[in-house]
């Protein structure tokens, strides 16, 4: 029977080992079941959900033949297959990384270890940018800084059919999954991906830029949930000493960048509107909005010369 020590960072804070018992010839609900029960017994937040999702996955099957099907045999490759997941999960790695995929504005994204799992409230961001298009059939030139997955990127030309736009990051890696992200979705023909330190190197004018940047505070970082602290790219969260040095680079370059009434939108953590607003008169521009996440925090801010 597998087992997981899981010293390093086991959810109680104390050593814990976690028996996890699926074999062929298991039943598809036991094996779901059997997942479930090594959530619960290792604290994670979510055990039916991520056994499901984890076990479709294994299995290579949709919700409905769980439903349906429910006592047909797992083979003793989908049960190697699920244990792996099952330490993987127990080990805090989370299900969107395992699966290599996530969804974002209710499209599907892959994941590499450059790029960030996007967030449900990075929606906010896309739903405060498209708030800001009058005509959403008008030819809108788009830059999304820090493009990591194309995630903001994707799904505003999803929504915008005639726009064009440019996915900025510093890490190569990340493009290639972007551009395979803006393949998948149907964007590709109007997406172009650069590598580059926001806005050092870029010429030209955006009607529209929006950008997630690294926001969390380097001390904070190691105390987050694990799922973060160490399966998140540290690049995409390390905002350095106090969370604030991408705004501070970004804004100072934005008058540069924005075409006459254009706009900026940030991504801002749950309590950094103080500070940003005060970042953003600082660079001399002008705070146009805020948006709140589902939670009711501040979570975009609309930025305008
Ligand atoms: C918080 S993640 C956001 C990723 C994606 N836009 C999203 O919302 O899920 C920040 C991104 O900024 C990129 N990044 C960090 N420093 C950068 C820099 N100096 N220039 C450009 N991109 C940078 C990271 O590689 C990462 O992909």
């Amino acid at each position: 029977m597998p087992t997981l020590d899981t010293r390093d960072g086991g959810p109680h804070g104390h050593d814990v080992t976690l028996p996890i018992d699926i074999s062929a010839g298991t039943s598809r609900r036991g094996a779901v079941a059997a997942l479930r029960s090594a959530f619960e017994a290792a604290g994670l937040d979510t055990p039916p959900l991520d056994a499901r999702l984890l076990g479709m996955d294994a299995l290579g099957i949709g919700a409905t033949a769980l439903v349906t099907d429910p006592e047909v045999e797992v083979s003793a490759a989908e049960a190697a297959r699920l244990t792996q997941y099952a330490l993987r999960r127990v080990a805090r790695e989370p299900v969107a990384r395992i699966l290599g995929r996530a969804e974002f504005w209710s499209l599907p994204f892959r994941l590499s270890p450059e790029t960030l799992v996007p967030r449900p409230d990075t929606e906010t961001v896309v739903e405060t940018a498209l708030a800001l298009v009058p005509d959403r059939r008008a030819p809108i030139r788009l830059l999304d800084l820090g493009t990591g997955s194309g995630c903001l990127l994707v799904a505003l030309l999803h929504e915008l059919p005639r726009t064009w736009g440019l996915g900025l990051d510093r890490s190569a890696s990340a493009l290639w999954t972007a551009a395979a992200n803006a393949r998948d979705n149907g964007v590709a023909d109007r997406a172009a991906f650069a590598a580059g330190n926001w806005t050092a190197a870029l010429a030209g004018r955006f009607d529209l830029v929006v950008s997630n940047p690294p926001y969390i505070a380097t001390p904070i970082i190691r105390g987050l949930d694990p799922e973060v602290a160490r399966h998140d790219p540290l690049r995409a969260l390390d905002g350095g000493p106090d969370g604030l040095d991408a705004y501070r680079t970004i804004l100072a370059g934005t008058a540069a960048l924005l075409a006459p009434g254009g706009s900026l939108v940030l991504e801002i953590g749950h309590d950094q509107q103080v500070a940003v607003a005060a970042l953003v008169a600082a660079a001399g521009l002008r705070l146009h909005g805020t948006a709140q996440d589902l939670a009711g925090h501040v979570r975009a801010v609309s930025v305008r010369v």
